[in-house]
């Protein structure tokens, strides 16, 4: 991976219907150091900006825009470890502006994944159980708060204890230790789940499909093992599971405009309320992007790593 911070000049003055936004806080996802390393879905040709997510103030708007100077923003394209960039004001999203910062950084990609992974896949009604994987990861931590606030019971697994206590006070109703050695994660008195959601692949997609009732759905969205999900024929041809995959790209280009606000008007208000949120386990200065990336990719950090930028303190 050969990540440069260079200087570029100032994006063009925004035109009608267009903002200039100033980032103030970026988010670095595993699915950047994927696309660093060239094994993401999309592979942009190099050299590109990197980032999926952030929030910006806007410095100046176009003819015709109800947005104002000063506006907190979530832009929704990519790109986003930049500084300034001008865009259509219908491409950003008005967020309240005594609003948590770090916080709106980090809505655009994981919340949403939550909230659609809960929503969209499986019907589930209030009582049903979903387990997951990697339940420490800030979607993890977003799909207890989501599963929470749906009526959902969680069940979450982790590869280590330290970081049990912490989804119990979210609200988790079980958490498990599964270093993928022991017996496989099951539910209380019996139960089973309706969907599995897997972040791992490999073996721990089929640990995962242990918990699941038969006719269940197990969805694996992540490959943080590296390997690509396993699940044996016995689950999928006699106990009739489904495995399916869940990308939130495809999902934005299928949904619907409507569907997209309505997820995102949601999870506006929750933020609000403070009902979705994530760890941050450290905030770097965008001259130190390469720093911030190498404590992104390390194992067992608390919460996310954050890229803020000159704008934050102006
Ligand atoms: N498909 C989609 O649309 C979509 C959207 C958003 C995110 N994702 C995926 O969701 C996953 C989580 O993303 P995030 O941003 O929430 O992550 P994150 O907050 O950066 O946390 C990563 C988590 O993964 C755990 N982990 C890493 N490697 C692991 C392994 N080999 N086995 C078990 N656990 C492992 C870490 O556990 P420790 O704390 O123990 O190190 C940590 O809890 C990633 O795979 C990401 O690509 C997918």
């Amino acid at each position: 991976m050969d990540l440069k911070v260079v200087t570029k000049s100032a994006p063009p003055a925004p035109a009608g219907g267009e903002v200039t936004v100033e980032l103030l806080i970026v988010t670095i996802n595993p699915a950047d150091l994927l696309m660093l390393e060239g094994r993401y879905g999309v592979r942009p040709p190099a050299p590109f900006i990197p980032g999926s997510e952030g929030v910006g103030r806007v410095s100046a708007v176009g003819e015709g825009v109800t947005l104002k100077v000063g506006d907190i923003v979530m832009p929704m394209p990519g790109n986003t470890w930049t500084e300034q960039v001008t865009l259509p004001a219908r491409h950003v999203v008005p967020l309240a502006a005594g609003v948590d910062l770090e916080q709106a950084a980090m809505l655009k990609a994981n919340p949403a994944t939550a909230l659609v992974m809960l929503q969209d896949l499986v019907p589930m009604q209030a009582g049903d159980w979903v387990i997951l994987n990697a339940a420490n990861s800030a979607v993890g931590q977003n799909v207890v708060q989501v599963g929470r606030a749906l009526g959902l019971r969680v069940a979450c697994v982790v590869r280590r204890a330290g970081a049990v206590q912490a989804l119990r006070d979210l609200g988790a109703d079980v958490v498990i230790v599964d270093d993928g050695t022991g017996p496989v994660p099951t539910l209380p008195e019996g139960a089973t789940a309706r969907l599995a959601l897997d972040a791992i692949g490999g073996v721990a997609t089929e640990r995962l499909a242990a918990a699941v009732m038969d006719g269940g759905t197990v969805v694996n969205y992540g490959l943080l093992s590296g390997e690509s999900p396993r699940l044996s024929a016995h689950d999928l041809v006699f106990r009739g599971l489904t495995l399916r995959g869940f990308w939130l790209a495809s999902w934005f280009a299928t949904a619907g405009p409507a569907r997209i606000k309505q997820v995102y008007g949601q999870l506006v208000t929750w933020l609000g309320e403070g009902k979705v949120g994530a760890k941050v386990d450290a905030l770097y200065p965008i001259t130190r992007a390469a720093d911030a990336v190498a404590h992104a990719a390390r194992e067992g950090r608390d919460g996310k790593v954050l890229i803020t930028t000159r704008f934050l303190k102006g």
